[in-house]
């Protein structure tokens, strides 16, 4: 019943049924593992998995070691040692991988709750957050007013679509969005539900006003999962590859980046190429541009770039866009975060901050370019749904009555010091950049030929995550740790993160170091 795995490495080949049974009979009782919960759905899942093996050097941990079809993914699952339980996080992770398609990535920390700038897994392990559910949490996990707004409205009515019976709160909500959004002239703002919805829409607004097809986006930029937003992205792994064609229409300029050497004026050299060699300008209906782009690893346009673009956009009638999904909201110091170059787009899309952790999406910008599409053009069910809508008012309420834009900046002085005091001790640390609580550090296997580590910046994350510190990677290369904590995080639990973090580095690189010496 029980026989070597084909790959020679000694582990044991299991039937099914035995996992089935929970227990392995061997000549030492010490070696029973039971690893799959009583009644776990995984354990039904399991049974139709074609290969399964344990890994379990004799007297120390075990794990089911199970191939996934269809790619033959092993997943590796457990981590018990005679008799003891899998535990709900990993159960939970065989569930998912039974159930949820392998093109949706996910961590391995499954929550049970969360307050403010701390969460809690199903297996009551306490994490400090410093990912905010990918910067949408700038208000923190759970703000009280943000709640109250909510359980409010849900007593009220929690879904009518704005297009069969609208609702004050949506338009208050626009008003509020284009008295904040900068520019001293009219401006209109529509709802929707998620970043690249916002992104699609004002792409369908600027074509619909300039009636122009082409748009010009950056290297590096993210703008989201739907096809016109992949069209955008910059990004080839792990978001574009297998799924194009793309819109057509679509062209990539160089994004500058002050750490590769790429200057202003090579970025402006790269749009004259564009200019010369691909699109005539006078057919661009868009620049779309992240002010800080955020996938693409936190590089911070230059503010002289930004004019640039917007004396462009003005010489050949291009509308400009600013992309604040990641940046936007308080994030960068500022309530946008292109308020910081004086530049004035003419939309802005916006969301994740927006909603305070409820789906909510909008573009913000010039009346007379919202304005150009017909009745019925613009919108979806969802869009401005009134419990986000609620949510999102109490949000910025939290932003101007806690001062969150100040607190940003705090914030991000202290990760900024904190990481160059790191970068003194870590080679690796090749650049620390970022705007306000908008922070991240690049990991390099050599300061001087500046090569990405993507492999460190993974065991980074790892290392944080088995210390109770959520972390997020980024970057075209993989090799970029984001810091995104809430901007509502005490400074104890900014310190303690902060610990933890350079624990997980200190971890990190130490094992990485040896692997290179072995
Ligand atoms: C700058 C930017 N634009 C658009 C998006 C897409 O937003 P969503 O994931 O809500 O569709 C993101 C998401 O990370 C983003 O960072």
């Amino acid at each position: 019943m029980l026989g070597d795995l084909p790959d020679g490495s000694g582990r044991t080949a299991l039937e099914p049924s035995l996992v089935q049974r929970r227990r392995i009979a061997r000549d030492d009782p010490r070696d029973e593992l039971a690893v799959i919960p009583e009644r776990s759905p995984a354990e039904t899942n399991l049974a139709r998995h074609d290969a399964l093996a344990l890994d379990q050097p004799r007297g120390q941990r075990a794990y089911l070691l199970l191939k996934l079809p269809p790619n033959d993914t092993v997943l590796r699952l457990g981590g018990g040692i005679k008799g003891e339980q899998m535990s709900k996080s990993a159960d939970l992770k065989a569930r998912k991988a039974a159930a949820v398609p392998a093109g949706v990535g996910s961590r391995g920390v499954y929550v049970a709750r969360a307050e403010n700038a701390e969460l809690w897994d199903v297996d009551g392990r306490r994490y400090v957050d410093f990912a905010a559910g990918i910067a949408v949490l700038n208000t923190g996990h759970r703000h009280p007013r943000v709640m109250e707004a909510v359980a409010q409205q849900a007593l009220a009515f929690t879904h009518t679509c704005f297009h069969v019976v609208p609702y004050e709160s949506y338009v208050r909500l626009a008003e509020r969005l284009n008295a904040l959004a900068p520019g001293d002239f009219a401006k209109k703002t529509l709802f929707l539900s998620s970043g690249a919805e916002a992104v699609e829409n004002a792409i369908k607004i600027a074509r619909y006003c300039t009636k122009r097809s082409a748009v010009i986006a950056f290297s590096g930029g993210f703008h989201g999962r739907t096809l016109m937003t992949l069209a955008l992205t910059g990004k080839v792994m792990p978001y574009k590859r297998g799924f194009g064609p793309f819109p057509a229409e679509v062209y990539h300029a160089e994004f500058p980046q002050p750490y590769r050497d790429i200057t202003t004026e090579q970025a402006l050299a790269d749009l004259e190429r564009l200019f010369h060699g691909d699109v005539d300008p006078k057919s661009v209906a868009a620049i779309i541009i992240e002010p800080v782009q955020g996938e693409g690893g936190f590089n911070v346009a230059p503010f002289d770039f930004l004019r640039a673009l917007r004396r462009l956009c003005d010489e050949h009638g291009i509308v400009m866009i600013a992309d604040e999904v990641q940046g936007g909201m308080a994030r960068t110091g500022k309530m946008f975060s292109i308020e910081h170059s004086g530049v004035v787009p003419d939309l802005m899309t916006l969301a994740k901050g927006l909603g305070g952790g409820f789906p909510l999406s909008a573009v913000t910008g010039r009346a007379t370019i919202m304005d150009a599409a017909h009745a019925g053009g613009l919108g979806g069910t969802y869009g401005g749904n009134p419990i986000s809508i609620a949510a999102a008012h109490a949000v910025l309420d939290v932003i101007e009555s806690e001062g969150l834009c100040h607190r940003a900046a705090t914030v991000g002085d202290k990760m900024r010091s904190r990481l160059q005091a790191l970068a003194k001790e870590f080679p690796c640390i090749g650049d620390v950049r970022g705007l306000g609580a908008m922070v991240a550090f690049e990991l390099v296997k050599d300061p001087k030929t500046k090569e990405p580590d993507a492999e460190l910046t993974a065991a980074v994350l790892t290392h944080a995550e088995q210390r109770g510190l959520i972390l997020l990677s980024c970057g075209t290369a993989a090799n970029v740790v984001r810091l995104l904590a809430p901007l509502t995080i005490p400074d104890a639990v900014l310190s303690e993160g902060l610990d933890l973090l350079a624990a997980a580095l200190r971890g990190a690189y130490g094992s990485e170091t040896k692997r290179a010496v072995a």
